[in-house]
């Protein structure tokens, strides 16, 4: 049975190593904070980090996380980056319906830890992965603003 290093506890999977890290989260190990969105690595629901790297889960199998540091939404408020990025993500009032905003927080996360002060270019690049059908990219930029200045 392959093991995953999912938020800092190794936790064997049930699943074929060519299961997506996606449905070994949400359909073996019950996380459901990874959404599912379009299956194809289009929309970016489903972004979690893999040792600080943002990416799409549902096209991603669990053997090419085998020696890599899994982080998803349920623990992404662990480190101060990923708590600062949350509480922006309050104080703006970023989610609408909220479907896609877990994959947005964790590239928000992702991109803060590697660059302290992003430019609208920055976060432009960083989130272009990210969809979301309710148009919330003015107030998700603010709120990256926000939290790199909370950062500082
Ligand atoms: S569900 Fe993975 S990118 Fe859309
Ligand atoms: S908040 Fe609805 S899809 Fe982004």
């Amino acid at each position: 049975m392959p093991t995953l290093h999912i938020n800092g506890k190794d936790t064997a999977v049930d699943a074929d190593e060519s299961t997506p890290i996606l449905w070994a989260l949400r359909d073996t190990l019950g996380m459901t904070g990874t959404k599912f969105g379009c299956g194809q690595a289009l929309c970016g629901a489903c972004t979690v980090l893999l040792d600080g790297v943002p990416v799409r889960s549902c096209t991603t199998p669990i053997s090419a996380a085998a020696r890599q540091k899994i982080t998803t939404i349920e623990a992404v408020g662990q480190d101060k980056v990923g708590r600062a990025v949350q509480a922006a993500w309050v104080k703006h009032d970023v989610a609408q319906c909220g479907y896609c905003q877990s994959g947005q927080i964790m590239s928000a996360t992702a991109l803060l830890k590697g660059t302290k002060k992003p430019s609208d270019a920055d976060i432009d690049a960083a989130m272009a992965g990210n969809v979301c059908r309710c148009g919330t990219y003015v107030r998700i930029r603010a709120a990256i603003h926000d939290a790199a200045k909370t950062l500082a």
